[in-house]
């Protein structure tokens, strides 16, 4: 069907949601839209053609016409929203993060749970084109067993003045960035698979904030699996959006954003380049369709067509919990300096999962640790014997 939508919010967000969803021949749209500043409402709804504008996020939210609200406020508000949304009793879907923490995450899950309404995750990085064909690669077993999947966000920091405030945003670069990394890592190693621990290294190295602006986390999953992100607020030439996935028997790397074969030089008439773009002249690299590239247009059609079905979309109030509660123990081990535990008081995903198993592949009654063909074009057999422990190596058809 076609969906009315209350948006919250005018900024960044709010606007690529509504280019996103009034974007090719997108029949869905927002019916009224609130700003904290009614002539900024008003603007906004001239320029998009929206019959209803609103100081009050109550009255956006209960506007008779609409059935799904749309968050696109900054993180401390993203709770009273979503009350606001099962009071109206009205479908919500919710930026990323959910929360400012874990705590925070688990009472938005469990109002939007008990009040019995269809909530979800606008975690858009996860539906990239590339992502989603990769996450399906992956699901056929093109890489074997998952064991190590890395994601990097970093920028030269964000656009407004709240994200750079730690009790609006509840962090830094770790919450603002490290949301998406850690749902990318979940998606390819598999979100039933539970991440057990963290460590991780954040510093404020640049910016006068209380926050951190640089952070690096390794994420230890039941099953072995290791998930590492990296995340910048003083990255400097644009927004690197990259991840990388290692399985057993392939590889993936994405690039998403910068420079991924799209290459324009000027001498700076053009002026918007692409999110995050810190010049507008000499070599720059821009994004073909910038909502598609970073997921949007995907993840509206899996959030509206769930709904249509009755069914979850992929990506859930829980999972912006269990990203929070990963965000949560960064922040412990950033300042312990030690692993420190992954504390999930609502887990949903398998438990005593079997480690990875590795290579099983036997020769004449030895376990073969690699196999290579070398320049001379012999193959080489690395074998070990699990008795003895042994490790030797041999040519096959070839004299040693
Ligand atoms: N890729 C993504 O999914 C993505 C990208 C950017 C932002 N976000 C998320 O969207 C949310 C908003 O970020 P943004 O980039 O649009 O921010 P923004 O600053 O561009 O816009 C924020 C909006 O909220 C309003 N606002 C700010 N403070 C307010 C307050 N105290 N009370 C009421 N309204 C207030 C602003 O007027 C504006 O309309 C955040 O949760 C952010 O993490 C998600």
């Amino acid at each position: 069907m076609q969906y009315k939508v209350t948006m919250l919010g005018t900024g960044l967000i709010g606007l690529f949601y509504t280019m996103t969803l009034y974007g090719q021949r997108g029949r869905d749209r927002v019916h009224s839209v609130y700003s904290r500043r009614l002539e900024r409402a008003r603007s906004f709804a001239d320029d998009w053609d929206i019959p209803h504008a609103t100081d009050s996020m109550a009255e956006a939210i209960g506007h008779p016409d609409t059935t799904a609200v749309v968050i696109g406020l900054p993180n401390h508000l993203h709770e009273e929203a979503v009350r606001l949304c099962v009071e109206a009793r009205k479908a919500v879907l919710c930026t990323k993060p959910l929360a400012r923490n874990a705590e925070e995450a688990l009472r938005i899950l469990e109002l939007a749970e008990q009040g019995g309404i269809f909530a979800g995750y606008l975690e858009d990085l996860v539906y990239t084109p590339k992502t989603l064909k990769a996450l399906a690669s992956v699901r056929k077993g093109a890489l074997g067993d998952i064991l190590w999947v890395r994601s990097r966000e970093t920028h030269s920091g964000p656009h407004s003045d709240w994200f750079w405030d730690i009790e609006q945003a509840g962090g830094g670069a770790i919450v603002d960035l490290g949301c998406h990394c850690i749902e990318i890592i979940r998606n390819f190693v598999g979100k039933d698979i539970r991440p057990v621990e963290v460590t991780c290294w954040a510093d404020t190295l640049v910016h006068p904030i209380k926050a951190e602006d640089n952070a690096i986390a390794l994420i230890r999953f039941e099953n072995g699996a290791v998930g590492q992100f990296e995340v910048s607020w003083t990255f400097r030439g644009g927004m690197d959006l990259r991840d990388e996935v290692a399985g057993t028997e392939g590889t993936i790397w994405l690039n998403h954003f910068l420079r991924t074969g799209f290459e324009m030089f000027s001498s700076g008439a053009g002026g918007y380049v692409a999110e995050k773009a810190e010049t507008e002249s000499g070599w720059l690299f821009p994004v073909g369709d910038e909502v598609h590239e970073l997921g949007y247009p995907d993840m509206f059609t899996d959030m509206f067509n769930a709904l249509d079905e009755g069914r979850e979309p992929m990506e859930t109030f829980y999972d912006g919990y269990i990203v929070n509660a990963v965000i949560d123990a960064c922040y412990r081990s950033a300042a312990s300096r030690k692993w420190e535990p992954v504390e999930l008081s609502d887990w949903r995903g398998r438990t005593g999962v079997t480690p990875i198993q590795g290579l099983k592949e036997q020769v004449d009654g030895l376990l073969l640790v690699k196999r290579e063909r070398l320049p001379d074009g012999r193959v080489k057999h690395i074998l070990k014997d699990e008795a003895s422990g042994a490790i030797t190596q041999r040519f096959v058809n070839a004299d040693d």
